[in-house]
């Protein structure tokens, strides 16, 4: 599968009601603990404005809007509605939270997932290669597994520094290839034999999970990365990896 423009659009869409179980069950509920390392990073920096692009289902996007003293606006912006729309409608579930909880509470306990969404979430549908937002407009851009879709790379990056004010910070979250050998071979197993299978079972799109697999097998390395982010203009570009290395945040000023 290639990573035009349309055929990433259509495979989120046709996946998007199951992209959610799907990245819990694939990841093996690490994808929430890793996104919310990502907005503890992000909140470090005190931001007012923050713009989460490939934005998906917000999850990244919810994350930081419930992290507790943060008062300020997140954009979720992605290209593709199906993924915005469900999105929203968690949105909409987490904002009617007190009447949710009281009447959890009549019934049994509360249910602990449900997380205060103390600022501004918008979603915005967007392209991350021509974001519609002025020079300077955002203290942090962020993203969670969506730099790896985008077939511009280096535009991406570039547009994405544009966004941002002077020091202002990208964070970015992505998988990458494990380095030690032994958990790569583990890795490649289960990418190849169990994820698709998996995926194909859940999401019913055989390419789906091939893609995926093919994207993080075929994407840079942490250090490439870092490269790439200096060459769109990132100063202080650094990075960390989580779980061995199959996930690291990237962190690069304007
Ligand atoms: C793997 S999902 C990640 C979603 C979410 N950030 C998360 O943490 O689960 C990648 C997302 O990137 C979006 N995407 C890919 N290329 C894009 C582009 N050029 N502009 C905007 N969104 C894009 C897809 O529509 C998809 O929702």
């Amino acid at each position: 599968m290639g990573k035009s423009k349309e055929t990433i659009r259509g495979m989120f869409a046709s996946i998007s009601s199951r992209y959610d179980l799907l990245n819990h069950i694939l990841s093996l509920g690490f994808d929430r603990l890793w996104r919310k390392k990502t907005a503890k990073l992000i909140l470090s920096a005190n931001p007012t404005k923050v713009l989460d692009v490939c934005a998906g289902t917000l999850d990244l996007s919810m994350a930081i809007a419930s992290q507790s003293g943060f008062k300020g606006t997140v954009i979720g912006a992605d290209f593709c509605k199906e993924m915005l729309v469900l999105g929203k409608k968690k949105i909409e579930k987490e904002r009617q939270e007190p009447e949710v909880r009281s009447q959890e509470s009549e019934k049994s306990t509360p249910n602990p997932k449900l997380l205060t969404l103390n600022s501004n979430l918008i979603p915005v549908c967007a392209d991350t290669l021509y974001l519609p937002f002025k020079d300077n407009s955002f203290d942090v851009i962020t993203s969670a597994f969506g730099i790896r879709n985008i077939e511009a790379l280096k535009d991406a990056l570039s547009e994405m520094r544009r966004v941002i004010k002077d020091k202002g910070r990208a964070v970015i979250l992505e998988f990458y290839k494990p380095k030690s050998t032994f958990l790569f071979s583990l890795y490649l197993f289960y990418f190849r034999k169990i994820l698709p299978l998996a995926g194909r079972i859940i999401s019913r799109d055989k390419n789906a999970y091939y893609y995926l697999q093919d994207s993080v097998v075929s994407f840079l390395s942490q250090e490439e990365m870092k490269r790439e982010m200096e060459l769109a203009g990132f100063r202080k570009v650094s990075y960390k990896d989580l779980t061995f290395g199959v996930t690291t945040i990237h962190i690069g000023t304007k």
